[in-house]
């Protein structure tokens, strides 16, 4: 079985041996280290030197976690918490919270917002079950997961006292610097370390991604296998006709330089909705900078055919649309005749669901070409963890790649910042006073 296949044959774009030879290029200097941003390349070598020993550290942690926790609470934002929502509801049951007898612990998310409701919600709605957290911050400076810790190290304090709220409690965060670095070595907190050379977006494969997947039950060794096969199909010697994710790189880049400024990525496969917001965050915080890169979006198929459908079909026309398509459905659900036939529906009386789902998918593939939307095809066999490992290497290489030939450093995220200094300054941080004055003027 084929790890991935790629279709852009209705993309409209013929490669060229030009673009053949910018994509070898640019993935050359992802294995070499030369391109701009360096230093943030941990990523690229990360899945095949990932070995049993940490992966065992990882699972014997996640042991504990599940041996003491009903819920775990995973505390941190962008890279440091996309990675493991999305690869837990791919892999999760959808009905999961309607199950009385879970498994596996339920893993929460807090940090990846400020609001005061979403915060009192979670603490209440975990009160009556055990609790353990992770949490996670490169920096271990940012503002939104260093408040839910604040909250939540209190509440597991109160709870269970200062000593087994330590055991319960696992911060995975920077070697040496950082507040959360200085609070986990006081605190004795069991800590795993983000590597220096791999950005939060890029994480997902480190202790980031794969210590609340292990807690979750999830795989984490055939999701890293799945990731270090990817690795190979797209090492720098792999030749463009056979290297997948250069050939997303250069379909994406030429679709840009034609006007489509915007990307959208569709699935059929409610479970992926997360993927594409991880995905969302890569190609976004890597490609949007220095006034260029494609604005990445996503829709849920078939329920945005009936809201985003009408736009994507008539509206302006610098979309193109890269769908990931699921080949195999795990579960079988037929649809069965009737004798009344009162619905109309007898015309798909034996067809399994993921059939008439798959028609759906052609059937709007072709409107979206008719209607001048660029089409590209990213076939998975299933939404299992090889798969899912796959992809994620799939879209960072791609990303890289992308991002080198669009000419920007795709590992560093400048326009982050500005948003942090006004906060700042509006809450009166110390050190901050200058531009507290200046931005309370504006006001
Ligand atoms: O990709 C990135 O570097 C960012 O999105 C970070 O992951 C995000 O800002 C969170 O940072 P940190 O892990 O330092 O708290």
């Amino acid at each position: 079985m084929s790890l991935m296949k790629l279709d852009v044959a209705k993309s409209g774009v013929v490669i060229t041996p030009e673009m053949k030879a910018a994509a070898q290029k640019a993935n050359e200097l992802l294995h070499s280290g030369e391109g701009a941003g360096n230093d943030f390349l941990g990523w690229v070598n990360l899945p095949s030197s990932i070995d049993a020993e940490q992966i065992a550290a990882i699972e014997a942690q996640a042991a504990k976690l599940r041996e003491k926790a009903e819920v775990v609470i995973c505390i941190g934002i962008g890279g440091s918490y996309l990675g493991a929502k999305a690869v837990i509801e791919a892999m999760s049951n959808s009905f999961e919270f309607l199950n009385k007898k879970h498994a596996n612990p339920t893993v929460v998310f807090a940090g990846q917002n400020i609001s005061e409701d979403y915060t009192h919600e979670l603490l209440e709605a975990t009160k009556e079950y055990s609790v353990a957290a992770i949490v996670i911050s490169k920096s271990g400076t940012t503002t939104e997961p260093a408040i839910a810790f604040r909250l939540i190290k209190a509440e597991l304090e109160k709870r269970y006292g200062k000593a087994e709220a330590a055991e319960r409690i696992v911060a995975i965060t920077d070697a040496a610097r950082g507040a959360l670095k200085t609070l986990a070595t006081q605190e004795g907190y069991p800590t795993f370390v983000i590597p220096d050379d791999v950005g939060g977006r890029f994480s997902v494969l480190t202790p980031v991604g794969l210590l609340p997947l292990a807690v979750a039950g999830i795989d984490i060794k055939a999701l890293v296998a799945g990731a270090q096969a990817m690795e190979k199909a797209t090492a720098a010697d792999v030749a463009v006709e056979e290297n997948l994710a250069a050939q997303y790189a250069i379909v994406r880049n030429e679709l840009y330089k034609a006007g489509k400024k915007v990307e959208i990525l569709g699935s059929y496969e409610p479970k992926l909705q997360y993927v594409a917001e991880w995905w969302k965050q890569l190609y976004g915080e890597s490609e949007g900078k220095d006034g260029l890169g494609i604005f990445p979006a996503s829709v849920t198929l078939t329920a945005d055919l009936h809201s985003m459908g009408q736009y994507i079909q008539e509206g302006e026309r610098t979309l193109f649309e890269t769908i990931i398509s699921v080949e195999n459905a795990k579960h079988t659900v037929t649809v069965e005749a009737e004798e009344a036939n009162l619905d109309g529906l007898n015309f798909l009386a034996g067809k399994r669901i993921s059939e008439i789902n798959k028609m759906a998918e052609l059937g709007v593939r072709l409107a979206h070409i008719d209607g001048g939307v660029p089409q590209l095809c990213i076939e998975i066999p299933a939404i299992d963890e090889t798969s899912i490992g796959a992809l994620i290497y799939f879209f960072e290489k791609a990303c890289g790649i992308s991002g080198y030939i669009l000419g920007v450093n795709p590992f560093n995220q400048p326009g982050v910042e500005a948003y942090k200094k006004n906060m700042f300054a509006l809450l009166d941080k110390p050190g901050y006073e200058e531009e507290s004055k200046a931005i309370k003027a504006r006001l």
